[in-house]
């Protein structure tokens, strides 16, 4: 009782060793903790499960009825919807504000309306979208991980903050089932709910049959499975066009050039998702136990001069003039893994990159992006916060092109 395992990658040989040649191996997740029990129905969710068939149901109806291209495509008029929102919030707070507006804010509630319209099906305003955050996000604080998590024995002592979570669970159930109902019932009685929209990520789990259960997901099962479609593509999302409009400022000269290079300088998360191998195993030649944790540690491949010429310069021209490539996928080659590798690899890919050429074309499209306070030097510094986002939260001047 009391210790983990942990073993840290951090070498672009091992991940691909780990999550492309032993793939399966590698493609589990260890124990969960107490607190993260609660807010994943014991592992009810396609990033929390164990690798098998219950992993499986989730994750092939997720990519298959919700994250294909043709689906992607139906939900156009949400993301244009969520854009032109975006565009007059900027608008307004840059002419409130002598022309100076937050990005992280601004982007993360754009993506954030985007995921809420396709998770749900109903539209919500913006009294209600900013409710449903605030639920979200204080069950992001609950997840932050506790030393009581790594030693059970001092659970006695955290007493209080299981109450907490307990408490934070039970809200954002209360706070997410109404609208779960509110889109059955849309369903079971078609055209009676005006703002319905023609499909959910919802719809696909009211009746779905998950491999080695007799039942179709329950309420609360259902609150953790839409909470992670929504918080799983919000935060990574806006934080990469954070740091991407930041560079943007820094180099006006090569806004278009801009997307691959955000991916790579700064992905989203310092940190994969933890694996953990299903059977004994080896990497490296070092023997990995079962259940011990795997973390992923992505700056040692961005920063390592072995695989990348100036890995510390911002240069998008490596990839357009067909110097240096990487497949973001990792088979070939592990150069880059925002999205992880193998069996596990983020099936919000396709969308995210989607969402973030959007905004950012959007962005830059409406406005000049420059530095607030004017002429001033950006702070590339970053900080955890359950993503990587800018140490100070940037700020910048807008200026209407047209
Ligand atoms: C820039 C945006 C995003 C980034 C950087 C990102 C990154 C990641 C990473 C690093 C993992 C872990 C992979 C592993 O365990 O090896 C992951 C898993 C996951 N992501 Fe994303 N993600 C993004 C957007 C999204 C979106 C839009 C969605 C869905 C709406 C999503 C849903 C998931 C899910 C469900 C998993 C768990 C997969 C599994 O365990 O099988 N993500 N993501």
């Amino acid at each position: 009782m009391g210790t983990r395992t942990m073993i840290l990658l951090s070498d672009a040989k091992l991940f691909h060793e780990a999550f492309i040649e032993k793939g399966a191996v590698f493609a589990s997740r260890p124990r969960e903790n107490p607190t993260r029990s609660i807010f994943s129905c014991n592992k009810f969710t396609i990033n929390a499960a164990v690798y098998g068939p219950e992993w499986r149901s989730l994750r092939r109806n997720m990519v298959q009825n919700m994250l294909s291209s043709s689906r992607i495509k139906e939900f156009v008029g949400t993301r244009r919807q969520a854009m032109d929102k975006l565009i007059d919030r900027l608008r307004a707070e840059a002419e409130g504000n002598g022309g100076v507006v937050s990005v992280l804010k601004n982007a993360r509630f754009a993506v954030f309306c985007i995921l809420l319209g396709m998770c749900f099906g109903i539209e919500m305003d913006e009294e209600t979208v900013e409710r449903m955050d605030k639920t979200m996000k204080s069950v992001l604080i609950a997840l932050d991980p506790r030393i009581d998590d790594y030693l059970p024995i001092l659970s006695p002592f955290f007493a209080k903050q299981r109450k907490q979570a307990l408490h934070v669970r039970k809200q954002q159930i209360e706070y997410i089932v109404p609208f779960i109902q509110q889109r059955r019932a849309a369903l079971q009685d078609p055209g009676s709910d005006k703002s319905a929209m023609p499909f959910s990520y919802l719809d696909t789990l009211f009746d779905l049959k998950v491999e080695g259960r007799g039942s179709e997901p329950s309420d609360p099962e259902l609150v953790s499975l839409c909470s992670e479609f929504i918080n799983g593509g919000t935060d990574t999302t806006a934080t990469a066009l954070e740091w991407g409009i930041a560079r943007l400022i820094q180099n006006p000269d090569i806004q278009s050039k801009l997307f691959d290079e955000i991916k790579w300088t700064h992905p989203p998360t310092y940190f994969s998702l933890t694996h953990a191998a299903t059977e004994p195993a080896t990497l490296g030649g070092f023997d990995i136990p079962v259940d011990a944790n795997v973390e992923s540690f992505l700056p040692g491949i961005s920063e390592d001069p072995k695989i990348w010429s100036n890995p510390e310069k911002f240069d998008p021209d490596r990839f357009y003039s067909g110097k240096e490539d990487a497949d973001l996928t990792g088979v070939t080659m592990v150069k880059m893994m925002p999205f992880g590798a193998g069996r596990r690899i983020c099936p919000g890919l396709t969308m995210a990159t989607v969402h973030i050429h959007l905004m950012l074309a959007r962005m830059v499209q409406e406005f000049e992006w420059t530095a607030y306070p004017p002429n001033s030097t950006i702070d590339f510094t970053g900080k955890f916060e359950f993503t990587v986002v800018m140490k100070n939260a940037l700020k910048a001047i807008i200026k209407p092109r047209s």
